[in-house]
């Protein structure tokens, strides 16, 4: 990533000929934009500070964009807003995104990221530079604090809960490859209730090998929970690339998991349970990330089984090409522990290597594919396929985006 440039180097002759042709290509760009509009000369820049966020929002993005990031009424700017169109003051709708959507959106115009033409390319008239400083202006039109930023959203793994809050829907699935045959399924919906919280519902259905042939699928135990974010942090400079953030973010949830399942074809529990656990995520700079989630399952009797506590981790990193914008791998391992809470037990370890990748342009819809396997105590435990498709709604339609 480039940076910067400092204020001395600004003023050295040898950069002041690629300045003066930004310059003039900035001023062409706000020329052709504000062209329409009434009282062309009042509006036009005169003099740009080339290494200013406001500057450049002011002199290439505000016609289209308003003042405050608001969005400019039909009638000046002259186009019918998209139902996509950013509202750069609203916080619930800024915080969640990541700075590299925004780049993909400003370097190569909206079809990039499936949005809309009116949204113009910049690549050639801001370099990359300016492009995260218009961004950490964008950033900075948000004016209410303590909104977890979108940068310290990991990519989900298959079985760490995330800290990070989401409005998604995501369909897992999981096939025994060793041990008794079964296929189980989880529907999950989450939706971000205002700053620090978040509704989760979990849909579990499966189909379980009958002893005497055949399978028999069902409902497993539903589970509806609340997670809260209790800390975020993300250290970040206006002028630091994304790339390097590091940052963490800890929450924990609450969760009521219902006996709808049956127990006796092997799809629940047996009787309800809760749930608490935290999650932690940290961002170790370079899109290397960490996650952590431990908890404990209170079973209501104990008639079925123990309490039990576990502890999941992953580890991983995102790779992306085209100057870090295009299609987002995101290979990791994680690393599970479960005990049951009666005396005498061991805990049991499992390991998932996996990656997740991003399917289209908008980059909300993901797919995540890995393979369970016990590290220890290996005999009569299953090993699994386990995959899941991610629909972020958030962010768009099922068929937005492509
Ligand atoms: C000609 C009008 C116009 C100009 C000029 C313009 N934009 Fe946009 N921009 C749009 C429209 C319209 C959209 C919404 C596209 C959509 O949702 O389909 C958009 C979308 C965006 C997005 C994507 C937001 C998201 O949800 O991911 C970003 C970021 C953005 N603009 C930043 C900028 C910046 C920075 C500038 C100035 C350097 C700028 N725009 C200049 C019209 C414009």
């Amino acid at each position: 990533m480039q940076k910067p440039a400092n204020g001395s180097e600004i003023n050295q002759g040898i950069k002041s000929e690629r300045i003066l042709w930004s310059g003039t290509a900035l001023c062409m760009a706000a020329l052709l934009i504000l062209a329409g509009r009434q009282a062309l000369s009042e509006d036009l820049p005169r003099s740009l500070n080339l290494h200013g966020g406001k500057a450049i929002y002011d002199a290439a993005c505000v016609a289209c964009h308003g003042t405050k990031g608001e969005g400019t009424p039909k009638t000046s700017a002259g186009f019918d807003p998209p139902n996509s169109f950013p509202h750069f003051n609203k916080c619930d709708e800024t915080t969640p995104e990541f700075t590299r959507d925004y780049k993909a959106a400003i370097r190569d115009g909206g079809p990039a990221r499936g949005f809309s033409t009116i949204m113009p390319s910049f690549s050639g008239v801001l370099t990359s530079a300016q492009m995260d400083e218009v961004i950490a202006y964008l950033r900075g039109l948000c004016k209410e604090k303590g909104w977890p930023v979108g940068e310290l959203n990991v990519p989900r793994a298959l079985l760490t809960e995330k800290a990070f809050p989401e409005s998604e829907t995501i369909l897992t699935a999981t096939v025994n490859t060793k041990g008794p045959p079964a296929i189980a399924n989880e529907l999950v919906y989450e939706r971000v209730l205002g700053k620090l919280d978040q509704l989760e519902v979990a849909l579990p259905f499966g189909w379980v090998h009958k002893g005497s042939g055949g399978y028999s699928g069902g409902l497993g135990d539903i589970a509806i929970g609340d997670k809260h974010i209790l800390y975020s942090h993300l250290n970040e400079s206006p002028y630091q690339s994304a790339y390097e953030s590091t940052g963490s973010i800890l929450s924990i949830q609450g969760e009521v998991v219902l006996a709808t399942g049956d127990r006796k074809r092997g799809l629940g529990a047996g009787e309800p349970s809760l749930g608490v656990f935290a999650m932690y995520d940290r961002l170790l700079g370079h899109q290397a990330f960490m996650q952590i989630q431990t908890g404990i399952n209170i079973p209501r009797h104990t008639e079925f089984g123990p309490r039990s506590l576990y502890l999941r981790s992953a580890f991983g990193k995102s790779i992306a090409g085209d100057g870090n914008l295009g299609r987002l791998w995101s290979p990791m391992v994680e690393i599970i522990g479960n005990r049951d809470l009666t005396s005498g037990t061991k805990t049991d370890w499992d390991a998932v290597p996996e990656f997740q990748v991003t399917i289209n342009r908008r980059q909300h819809i993901r797919a995540a594919v890995g393979y369970l396997m016990p590290i220890n105590d290996t005999s009569g435990r299953p090993q699994q396929i386990i995959a899941y498709f991610l629909w972020d709604w958030f962010d768009g339609g099922l068929l937005e985006g492509w």
